[in-house]
C-alpha cells in the first residue's frame, strides 16, 4: 500500500503512537460505558488544568458535532449566529448548524478569514422586535480556515462586543493547540481568559485518531447540552477511547510539541516556496497552513505525486496543510517537485 505523505490536510495523517499507546491502554477489560468511567474522569481533569476549573467539558466524536451541539446549546431556533463567510460552520457543515440550531447565520465577507466588530455590527439590530432573528452568538475559527491568527486584543475586542450585547462568543478551535503554539500562550490564556463562552477544541487534527470536545466557560452556559449530544448523536458509548487520546494529549505537552511542530513545518514550506517565480503566497503564515497561487497549468501534474486542496479555482489557490507527522524530507521532495513542474 502506498504510505506517502501529501499536503491535502491534517486529518489525512494517522494517529500519533503515543495516542495508539494510550488507546492500547485503554482497552483492557470493561470500563463503563457513555463517559462514567476513570479514563472520562482523568480526562476532564486534564482538560481543567488546561482552560481552568471552572469549565465544563463534553466529548464527542468530531468537529461539526462539537460546533453545532455547543451552539444549539447556546441558543434558540429564533437567534442568529455571526461568522465570517469562509467559517467552516457556513461552507464545510452541510447545513448542520441552521438544521440542528434552527438559526439563521448571518456571514461576513473576509479576505483573511478574520471578522471583527466592525465588519460585523450591522448585523446586530433588532433585538426585541419580533420579526427579526434575534443576534445571539459571533462565531469565530482560530486559526482561521485561512490559517491566519487573531491576536488576544482582536478576540477581547470581539467578546467584549458580545457581551455588551447580550451575546456570546463562540470559537471554533479545531485547530487551537497551532493558535496557542504560534502565539505562545496557553490554552486557556487565548480563549476563556479572554472571556470565550463556547469552545470547539480539536484533537483529530493534532494527532488524535478521532474525537473532539466542547468546553463552556461556566456550567450555566452548558445547561442541556448532555441531553443536546444524545439527541446529536454524538454521544460515545465506548467513551473511554475518546477521552484516553485527550488524556494522552493533553499530557507532557504533547498537543503542543505536535502543534508547534506542524506550525514549523508550514514555516519552512512557505520560506522554501517564497522564492519560486511563478507562485504567490496569499496568506499569512501563521499556523499550519499555507495558501498559495500556482497557475492552473502545474495544478494536476502536482496532484498526481502529491494531494492537496484547491482552495480557490477561479483564481487557483491552493492550500498546503502540514501535520504533526509531515518532516523536512517531505518538504524538501514537495519543493523539488514543485521547482521541476513550475517553471
Ligand atoms: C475549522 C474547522 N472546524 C471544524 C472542522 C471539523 O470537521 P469534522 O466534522 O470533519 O471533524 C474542521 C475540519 O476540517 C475545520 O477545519
Amino acid at each position: 500500500m502506498k504510505t506517502s505523505k501529501g499536503f491535502a490536510s491534517d486529518n489525512y495523517s494517522g494517529t500519533h503512537p503515543k495516542i495508539l499507546e494510550a488507546i492500547q491502554k485503554a482497552n483492557l477489560g470493561h470500563a463503563s460505558a457513555y463517559g462514567n468511567d476513570e479514563y472520562t474522569a482523568k480526562a476532564v481533569k486534564k482538560f481543567k488544568e488546561h482552560f481552568g476549573k471552572d469549565v465544563d467539558v463534553y466529548f464527542v466524536y468530531n468537529g461539526t458535532g462539537a460546533n453545532v451541539l455547543g451552539l444549539k446549546t447556546v441558543t434558540e431556533s429564533f437567534n442568529s449566529i455571526i461568522c465570517a463567510e469562509t467559517a467552516h460552520l457556513n461552507v464545510d457543515e452541510c447545513c448542520a448548524p441552521e438544521k440542528f440550531t434552527g438559526c439563521k447565520l448571518l456571514t461576513v465577507p473576509t479576505n483573511d478569514g478574520k471578522i471583527s466588530v466592525e465588519k460585523l455590527k450591522h448585523h446586530v439590530y433588532g433585538f426585541g422586535d419580533q420579526h427579526h432573528a434575534q443576534p445571539k452568538v459571533i462565531s469565530i475559527t482560530q486559526p482561521t480556515e485561512l490559517g491566519t491568527l487573531y491576536t488576544l486584543k482582536e478576540v477581547k475586542e470581539l467578546v467584549d462586543y458580545a457581551h455588551k450585547n447580550n451575546m456570546l462568543l463562540h470559537v471554533d478551535g479545531a485547530r487551537l493547540s497551532n493558535a496557542a503554539a504560534s502565539l505562545n500562550k496557553s490554552l486557556k490564556e487565548i480563549t476563556f481568559d479572554l472571556g470565550v463562552d463556547v469552545l470547539s477544541f480539536g484533537g483529530t487534527k493534532n494527532g488524535m485518531m478521532f474525537g473532539e470536545a466542547v468546553i463552556f466557560r461556566k456550567k450555566e452556559l452548558s445547561r442541556d447540552f448532555a441531553f443536546i449530544r444524545k439527541q446529536g448523536m454524538q454521544l460515545a458509548s465506548k467513551m473511554r477511547f475518546i477521552s484516553s487520546q485527550f488524556e494522552e494529549l493533553l499530557s507532557n505537552d504533547l498537543w503542543l510539541k505536535n502543534a508547534q511542530h506542524s506550525n514549523k513545518m508550514a514555516k519552512t514550506l512557505a520560506d522554501e516556496v517564497k522564492n519560486i517565480p511563478k507562485i504567490k503566497i496569499t496568506q499569512k503564515v501563521e499556523a499550519s497552513g499555507v495558501f498559495a497561487i500556482v497557475p492552473k497549468q502545474y495544478v494536476p501534474n502536482l496532484q498526481e505525486e502529491y494531494f492537496f486542496y484547491v482552495w480557490n479555482e477561479q483564481i487557483s489557490e491552493v492550500r498546503w496543510m502540514c501535520s504533526f507527522d509531515t518532516t523536512e524530507d517531505d518538504i524538501r521532495d514537495f519543493v523539488a517537485l514543485l521547482k521541476k513542474i513550475v517553471k
